[in-house]
């Protein structure tokens, strides 16, 4: 029986890859960097399954040029920003994500971010090495206490909440935001508060955000947004670059209008290295890392690989965003 053809636009885990290699005929795109997209649109041709990563745009365009034939777009992430689904839907494909897995992983790396700013430890550890530390002084290098400040978290899903609980670990008053209010857990309720946005933006010592991209998410954060912060206020962003206008950022950060800003997503990524948030000494920066723990990278991998082959023969999806196309 021939096997079913697909591409793959890196190489991921071999957690998953192995078990796509044992079941597809796989073309794998080897570069560090994504495929150009005339290549995208070369290498789908007449494939079954296309697995793609968070910086491949998975638009109308590449799925025409795959052609009928394509059963099943398995993203390896959670988020599906950079997949048209509406446009995948109506040509009944099925869209697979990685939810659940990365969520304790992303929480952790968010907390380390609020931490690192709060408490400057990244500035501290550069001072060192550029021979700052000349002795231990009264008044050296304050941060902000994280325990017992307020937290406001703009999005309360799975992510959302497991950093709502690290946070009262630290003693923190939580806040949170969220258009579109999921079931919370029993154990949660009481030491949370929902309240409005502008309630959040005006008492938050800390904000994180944990909210999708979408059109209602795109530029939340804007002068507006900034103006109604507090000066001491740090913001932490691990959710997608383009939920914060990086020109108003940069103008909040610069003028000192907010105290810090630590992200680990840009819009666009990677940042350019001539973008002058860069020359801040206010913002701490990493590279869309915030999944990255070794265990957790298997898991998407493998999540990824199941949902492509469910799709492939036509099953259900295990992790599906777009349910709809079974209706
Ligand atoms: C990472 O950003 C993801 O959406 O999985």
């Amino acid at each position: 029986m021939t096997k079913p053809r697909v591409f793959i636009t890196r190489r991921i885990p071999a957690a998953g890859l192995d078990l796509i290699l044992e079941h597809c005929e796989a073309n794998i795109w080897e570069d560090e960097l994504p495929p150009p997209k005339e290549r995208l649109l070369e290498e789908v041709r007449g494939v079954q399954g296309l697995l793609s990563l968070l910086t491949d745009p998975i638009d109308e365009e590449v799925m025409d040029a795959a052609g009928p034939s394509l059963k099943v777009i398995s993203n390896h992430a959670v988020g599906v920003d950079n997949v048209d689904v509406a446009a995948a839907t109506a040509r009944h494909i099925p869209v697979g994500h990685t939810p659940g897995i990365l969520t304790e992983t992303t929480a952790d790396f968010a907390f380390g971010l609020l931490l690192a700013a709060a408490r400057r430890i990244v500035e501290g550890d550069s001072c060192v090495r550029r021979g700052g530390w000349k002795t231990w002084g009264p008044t050296f290098m304050l941060g902000q206490d994280v325990h017992g400040a307020t937290l406001g978290i703009v999005g309360f899903g799975r992510i959302g909440q497991a950093v709502a609980r690290r946070a009262l670990g630290f003693a923190m008053r939580v806040l949170y935001y969220d258009p579109h209010p999921k079931a919370l857990p029993e154990d949660l309720i009481p030491h949370i508060q929902a309240v409005d946005f502008d309630v959040l933006l005006r008492e938050s010592d800390f904000i994180t955000l944990h909210t999708p991209l979408t059109p209602q998410t795109h530029h939340l954060f804007n002068d507006q947004a900034f103006e109604k912060m507090k000066p001491s206020a740090i913001l932490v962003n691990t959710a997608r670059g383009a939920v914060v206008d990086p020109q108003a950022l940069y103008r909040a950060l610069k003028s000192r209008r907010i105290a810090a800003a630590a992200l680990d997503v840009t819009e666009p990524e990677p940042i350019p290295l001539d973008s002058p948030l860069l020359e801040l000494d206010n913002l701490l920066i990493t590279p869309h890392i915030a999944s990255a723990s070794h265990a957790t990278r298997n898991k998407m991998a493998r999540m990824a690989a199941e949902n492509l082959l469910a799709g492939l023969r036509g099953e259900r999806l295990p992790y599906c965003v777009n349910p709809e196309v079974y209706e």
